[in-house]
């Protein structure tokens, strides 16, 4: 029997890691553009959507999943045009300015509360806030899943989190569209060696939620916010 579990443990093991290519994120001095290719700023709201609308196309949200107290786990919702929560990236590197492809980034959902920007390599510790608005990766046992989420560990009771680093990968440029982009997660501690692709899974939660994969990394494009002048906010891209 307990032969029989650690078999069972080894299997979910490799359905949970082994399919990572593991390999590092591919960086260049090619700049990151929103959707209507303008630069893109750290801290600045952008809303990130799918590439492909018509497979089911809105934005960020969060919802509660398994004992979490609060809504910590990260979903890419189905209705069209709705641009959900905006994301807000952050360099370690305090003196870029500009996000290059493949640099290390922390990824909130609002600026706060409890957003560790000051040092975006160094991991959520274990006194996290659970309010943390940071995205980290969190094994959904039930779904057999590495997710994506917010928080710090206590956000996501008797689930295994890791902390580390997202990175953008240019999808070859399709002239006939936006820019259009591939998100790497690192794990922390890995040197940027234990990368994987974030990926869809569809739980029947209304959309979809953000995954490590290997295959079929989700495509995505950010759009930029803008404030009208009446107040509204609008997206154009
Ligand atoms: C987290 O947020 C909830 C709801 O806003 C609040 O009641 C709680 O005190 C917060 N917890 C911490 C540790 O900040
Ligand atoms: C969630 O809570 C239920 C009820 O307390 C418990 O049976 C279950 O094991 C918990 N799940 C995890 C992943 O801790
Ligand atoms: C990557 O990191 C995860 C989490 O720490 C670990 O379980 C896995 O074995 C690592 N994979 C490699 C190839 O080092
Ligand atoms: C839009 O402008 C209002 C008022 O100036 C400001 O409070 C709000 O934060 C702005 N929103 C964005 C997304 O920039």
């Amino acid at each position: 029997m307990k032969k029989f579990v650690q078999v069972l443990f080894s299997l979910w093991l490799v359905l949970l890691f082994g399919l990572l290519d593991g390999k590092p994120p591919h960086t260049s001095n090619r700049l990151i553009m929103d959707a209507s290719a303008g630069q893109m700023f750290p801290s600045t709201p952008y809303y990130l959507m799918p590439r492909h609308h018509e497979l089911g196309g809105g934005g960020i949200k969060l919802i509660k999943t398994g004992n979490s107290t609060y809504p910590n786990t990260i979903l890419q919702y189905f209705p069209n045009d709705n641009f959900g929560l905006p994301i807000h990236l952050y360099i370690s590197v305090i003196s870029l300015l500009l996000i290059f492809e493949g640099i290390p980034l922390a990824i909130c959902m609002e600026q706060n509360p409890a957003c560790v920007i000051s040092s975006v390599s160094v991991p959520i510790e274990g006194s996290g806030n659970p309010n943390s608005s940071r995205w980290l990766v969190f094994v959904d046992n039930s779904i057999q899943k590495t997710c994506v989420g917010t928080g710090g560990p206590e956000a996501h009771p008797g689930l295994l989190t890791y902390s580390g680093t997202f990175h953008i990968e240019i999808l070859e440029k399709d002239p006939l569209r936006y820019n259009s982009y591939k998100l790497v997660f690192c794990f922390a501690g890995s040197d940027y060696k234990n990368c994987s692709y974030i990926g869809t899974y569809d739980n029947g939660e209304g959309g979809r939620r953000l995954i490590l994969t290997e295959t079929n990394p989700f495509l995505f494009s950010f759009f930029h916010i803008y404030n009208n002048s009446d107040g509204t906010i609008k997206s154009v891209g």
